[in-house]
């Protein structure tokens, strides 16, 4: 690390090291400068779990997605055993990239030469490579990286020495229990580019401060802003509480399972697995914002729309599916403008590290946490 990178990390440290009600944000430029991207890049992204992918998306031997974690492309494929695995997407041949556009195959072939792997990753066949003397096709399996499943979501540990995801996250697992998020289908799922830094939307997703500002019709009137509360976690995640106006039952789309407990019915809660998986868990939905960061700027947000087939056994399904996506968008497009707006201001010669409001206890815990993890050797 350069003496400037150290000397800001520093500076972040001291805003965000203070109680809540002394604490500023983390400085601008831990939101701008390329530098601290690559070191997030090092030593968050590559030494921490990041969700990928949801089971439901691979249900069959053979189906498989692309992605990209800290710059490294992935290949997640579900195996003739069931198993999810995390495979490189990079061919042992001369790199071209595998598993582009192919979504389902007993194997994974290059397109470029045609080097077809099976779903481990071993090397099956390399055509026209007899005269190359000692080829072992033993040493060019495609290398796999930590991969678990957690309540049906995928993660992905590039370290090489990942402690086991399920333990960090045991006080989360038991909340999410009744929820059966591993049976769940995804009901919508809706791609957007972001033109901004990754933790500009993790501050937006993660505080209804803004809700009477940004959407005064959409959530203000049934999850008003003054009544939100961030509820201190055990583990490496945050929590917001969004209470329903005077504790009433929420209005449900579909039909929540029955173990649904009273007080998600009474509003819901959006959960940062850190460092960047925002899930928003309703009593009969989980909505899910994946981010693929790309770079210090940018990054490709899909959001997942998950239900259980049971509370998606109701009357006019299709309709209120599609209710959900329209009704996802338009809340997104609202977040949008204040995102693209702090993106700008970000930039500004005479932006500063900002004061928070009691509000705003989950930006706190994320950027105590982030703090810790960038300084950490
Ligand atoms: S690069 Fe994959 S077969 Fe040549
Ligand atoms: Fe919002």
């Amino acid at each position: 690390m350069t003496a400037a990178l150290e000397n800001l990390l520093e500076e972040g440290r001291r805003a965000v090291v203070r109680p809540l009600a002394e604490a500023s944000t983390l400085p601008p430029a831990f939101y701008t400068s390329p530098e601290v991207f690559e070191r997030e890049q090092e030593a968050i992204f590559r030494r921490n779990w990041v969700s990928v992918g949801h089971a439901a998306e691979i249900p069959k031997a053979g189906d498989r997605f692309r992605i990209d974690v800290a710059g490294e492309p992935l290949m997640i494929v579900r195996g003739k055993d069931g198993e999810v695995r995390a495979l490189s997407a990079v061919c042992r041949h001369r790199w071209m990239l595998l598993g582009e556009g192919a979504e389902s195959s007993g194997t994974i072939s290059c397109p470029y030469h045609k080097w077809t792997y099976a779903l481990d990753g071993s090397l099956m066949a390399a055509p026209l490579m007899e005269q190359a003397e000692g080829f072992d096709r033993a040493e060019c399996a495609l290398p796999s990286f930590a991969c678990e499943v957690w309540n049906g979501f995928i993660f992905v540990n590039l370290s090489g020495d990942a402690a086991p995801l399920t333990g960090q996250l045991q006080p989360l697992a038991e909340e999410f229990t009744p929820w059966k998020m591993d049976e769940m289908e995804i009901v919508g799922r809706i791609e957007f580019d972001q033109a901004y830094n990754w933790k500009v939307l993790v501050d937006n997703f993660m505080e209804a401060y803004h809700h009477f500002a940004i959407h005064p019709e959409t959530f203000e009137p049934n999850y008003p802003a003054a009544i939100s509360f961030h509820d201190p976690a055990e583990g490496p995640y945050a929590v917001l509480r969004m209470p329903h106006k005077g504790n009433e039952l929420s209005h449900p789309l579909f039909k929540p399972l029955d173990d649904i407990p009273e007080r998600a019915r009474r509003g819901f809660s959006v959960f940062n697995i850190y460092p960047s998986m925002l899930i928003a868990v309703l009593s009969d939905s989980v909505i899910w914002y994946r981010m693929e960061i790309a770079g210090v700027d940018r990054f490709k947000l899909t959001v997942y729309l998950l239900a259980h087939p049971a509370s998606t056994d109701v009357p006019d399904a299709e309709t209120l599916k599609h209710f959900l996506r329209e009704a996802t968008v338009a809340v997104h497009m609202e977040d949008l403008i204040a995102c693209e707006g702090v993106q700008k201001g970000l930039h500004s010669g005479v932006a500063q590290a900002g004061r928070l409001s009691h509000l705003e206890g989950a930006i706190h815990a994320h950027q105590r946490w982030l703090i810790a993890e960038l300084q950490r050797p």
